[in-house]
């Protein structure tokens, strides 16, 4: 099964290049897509004829979904809404993260659906994990690999909403450099919006490790990909392997659409790899 898709960057990042509609996909192109996110990391797939309805059914063909209990009544409880407009002062994402790493068992596949886009800006960007760590030192990545962080839910969709308390929320602890089961390779995994500390180091040695690691990611373009959207486009990206972050550059015009999230696996480290 091989659908056909164009190259966003050599390494990183595709957009299916026919007028593919998802809701008409059988399993094998289900199958397939999930293995192309593994190892590309983010799918884009423009003019989809979906709502939230569609949408919903397709995500629950990937898998089991997280719950938001902040959907509307006629939304899908699997749907988070993502808007801004006209009173919004900050919107939820507007900063490098992967989504709720805090959670024991970590998402997969995040799915956004836009359906209102502004005239110009509101990209999402993207970071590619498993460059972030194979461009490090040996060393480094030496280092890493002894390494687990507490993710805190500071950047929880549930607490971000006000639908739940910090406390409310649980905290896991994650290997600082996880594999993907579907492609073997390892990939770097602390993100800057939920991880408290590195546990096997002192704060102030933490912090500073942290910090090294989030201006890499940040500040290497190259590892990056910017996604322009448009009404109808939908992206998938791969939590466990990208980062994203949602540019807040259009005020006062108004962005709507719906994500969905499927639960992955407690994140784990190939020790042979
Ligand atoms: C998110 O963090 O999931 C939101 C991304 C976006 O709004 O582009």
């Amino acid at each position: 099964m091989e659908l056909k898709f164009s190259d966003i960057t050599p390494s990183f990042g595709v957009e299916l290049s026919e007028d593919y509609q998802l809701t008409h996909f059988g399993d094998n192109e289900i199958t397939w897509l999930k293995q192309l996110a593994a190892e590309r990391g983010v799918v884009v797939v423009r003019d989809q004829a979906m709502d939230a309805q569609s949408q919903a059914e397709f995500g629950r063909r990937l898998g089991n979904l997280f719950k938001s209990p902040m959907s509307k009544k006629d939304v899908p409880e699997e749907l988070i809404p993502i808007f801004a407009g006209p009173k919004s002062k900050a919107v939820a994402g507007a900063g490098w993260h992967s989504d709720v790493s805090s959670e024991a068992i970590t998402p997969g596949l995040s799915m956004l659906r836009m359906e209102v886009v502004p005239a110009s800006g509101g990209d999402t960007l993207f970071a590619d994990m498993y460059r972030a760590f194979e461009t490090l030192s040996p060393s480094m990545q030496a280092f890493l690999k002894q390494l687990s962080a507490r993710h805190d839910p500071k950047g929880h969709y549930l607490y971000l909403s006000g639908a739940k308390k910090l406390e409310e929320l649980p905290s896991a602890v994650h290997p600082v450099v996880r594999t993907h089961p579907l492609t073997d390779r390892n990939a770097l995994f602390v993100n800057a919006g939920f991880v408290g500390q590195i546990q096997e180091l002192s704060p102030r040695e933490s912090e500073a490790l942290l910090s090294m690691l989030y201006d890499h990611i940040a500040y290497s373009v190259s590892i990056q990909c910017r996604i322009q959207w448009a009404p109808n486009t939908v992206v998938f990206w791969d939590n466990r392997v990208v980062q994203h972050h949602a540019a807040f550059d259009y005020f006062p015009e108004v962005r709507r659409g719906y994500r969905l999230t499927v639960v992955g696996e407690a994140p784990f480290l190939n020790d042979k790899n």
